[in-house]
């Protein structure tokens, strides 16, 4: 069947490769794991289907990370494997894109010449035009630095059938200054609310029952926007919309930037049932030297009070955040000032984070600030022990109350048990028993430990 899809004026899609079989594999953030769906996406449009592994792919695409320079070094390990792949078949493609192909442009053909087709994070959806350019013409390297269309433009195919990614914003106007994302990501985007409404609509559809919003500053979303030429939608906005789509039933988010957190968004999750209990506070640091140093635009004393205000309109509110270790600089009065935050903020997780330095980047020219590897790995020890305690605190007051369980997949570990998460967003495990994927289920929580929940269902 000839099918042909329109995905914007330049680019038709042709079925070319019917029965060839895909494999994309993910390094990085949700956004990275977002746009590996798009790439399905139009892989399938195509006509190809989805292989178990690499190992039976025909086609196989890298979606690559650069966030820390160990992301860098997988990367350039693993085309190293994938040459072997490569070569075992004369019909095996394969494709690098995401992140770190954007930001090393053609090192990466440097590198590894046997890929076929490299290609940035601003023309995704040109992804099949660039395949059919290499059958025809040989390698292609195609990176561009102004946005040519946003990956929402393609059609997705998800990796979970009951929750789903949405974005809402991409890129980043912000300058932090140990960041590479908006060299990478370029500047800040939104996109209308009218198509995110409609995008969420579409999903639950098609049977999502849980959306996440995906943006690197959710609480600026719609700054670039007007609505008839004078007003611009807030965040809050766009959540109160969401809240109002029958069938939808919960919506998270992901991330907000502290300094621009507003009163409206905290209200928004306390009163929109649907919004899921649940705000990530990305703190960073807690010395007001390194913050400024960071560039963050708030201080010690300001994320205190966005705390306090979060806590004092949702005292109950899962709070959980990002801290990097051993910015340039960092001496042990400013890491105790971050364990005095960790301390007070009582987070349910704390995603740690050495600090990497990143080309590009301002802190990548402060080393001769750099902390001493064994200084970084100490303190990192020391925050993890903490905050470890902490999230078994935390988590342990979930213990003997009822919850509503949205079961989401088999366990790693164990076929017998399913896991998926309550409402403020812990991971919780359950017997399988006769329960399916996608049930909302009443459970109670009997037993807890600093990383998940576990449940029975009632
Ligand atoms: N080094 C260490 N951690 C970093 N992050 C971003 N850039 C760096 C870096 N150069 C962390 C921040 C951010 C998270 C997504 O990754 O904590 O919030
Ligand atoms: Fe990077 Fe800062 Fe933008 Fe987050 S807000 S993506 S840390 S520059």
């Amino acid at each position: 069947m000839e099918q042909t899809v329109k995905i914007n004026s330049k680019i038709t899609l042709k079925p070319s490769r019917i029965g060839k079989k895909y494999y994309v594999k993910t390094f990085g953030c949700q956004m990275n794991e977002h746009d590996s769906e798009r790439i399905s996406g139009l892989f399938e449009l195509d006509g190809m289907k989805k292989a178990e592994s690499e190992d039976n792919a025909d086609i196989l695409f890298v979606n690559t990370c650069t966030i820390r320079e160990n992301a860098d070094d997988k990367l350039y390990g693993t085309l190293g494997h994938l040459k072997k792949w490569k070569l075992e078949s004369d019909n095996r493609k394969l494709l690098v894109g995401g992140c770190a192909a954007q930001k090393d442009k053609n090192l990466v053909r440097d590198k590894a010449p046997w890929v076929d087709v490299v290609i940035g994070t601003h023309n995704l959806t040109n992804v099949i035009n660039l395949l059919n350019q290499s059958e025809d013409w040989g390698p292609v390297t195609e990176i561009i630095d102004e946005i040519e269309n946003l990956p929402t433009d393609a059609p997705s195919i998800r990796e979970s059938e009951f929750s789903a990614w949405l974005t809402i914003q991409i890129g980043c106007n912000n300058s932090c200054t140990f960041c590479i994302v908006p060299s990478v990501r370029g500047p800040e985007i939104s996109r209308r609310p009218s198509d995110i409404i409609n995008e969420a609509k579409q999903l639950v559809s098609e049977g999502v029952k849980e959306i996440t919003l995906l943006g690197q500053n959710v609480n600026s979303y719609g700054r670039d926007l007007k609505i008839d030429n004078k007003s611009r939608p807030y965040f809050a906005q766009l959540l109160e919309q969401l809240n109002n789509i029958p069938d939808l039933e919960r919506i998270r988010f992901t991330s907000p930037h502290p300094k621009d957190f507003k009163k409206e968004t905290i209200f928004a999750v306390k009163e929109l049932s649907k919004v899921c209990n649940q705000i990530h506070v990305p703190l960073q640091s807690g010395s007001s030297n390194i913050l400024s140093k960071m560039h963050r635009g708030y201080n010690k004393e300001k994320f205190i009070e966005k705390i306090d205000m979060i806590r004092s309109i949702i005292p109950d509110v899962s709070l959980t955040t990002d801290i990097i270790v051993g910015f340039p600089g960092e001496t042990d009065e400013d890491f105790i000032d971050t364990m005095d935050i960790v301390n007070y903020s009582e987070f349910d997780s704390v995603y740690m984070f050495k600090f990497s330095p990143r080309p590009g980047t301002v802190a990548f020219n402060m080393n001769q600030e750099f902390v001493e590897k064994k200084v970084i790995d100490n303190r990192f020890q020391l925050l993890k022990d903490t905050q470890t305690d902490i999230s078994e605190r935390r988590l342990k007051r979930f213990v003997g109350t009822e919850q509503l369980l949205l079961i989401e997949k088999l366990s790693k570990k164990n076929n017998q048990i399913y896991s998926g998460k309550i409402d403020s967003g812990q991971i919780t495990h359950i017997d399988k028993g006769d329960l399916n994927l996608g049930d909302f289920v009443n459970v109670n929580i009997v037993d807890s430990t600093p990383f998940y929940l576990k449940a029975e269902q009632i």
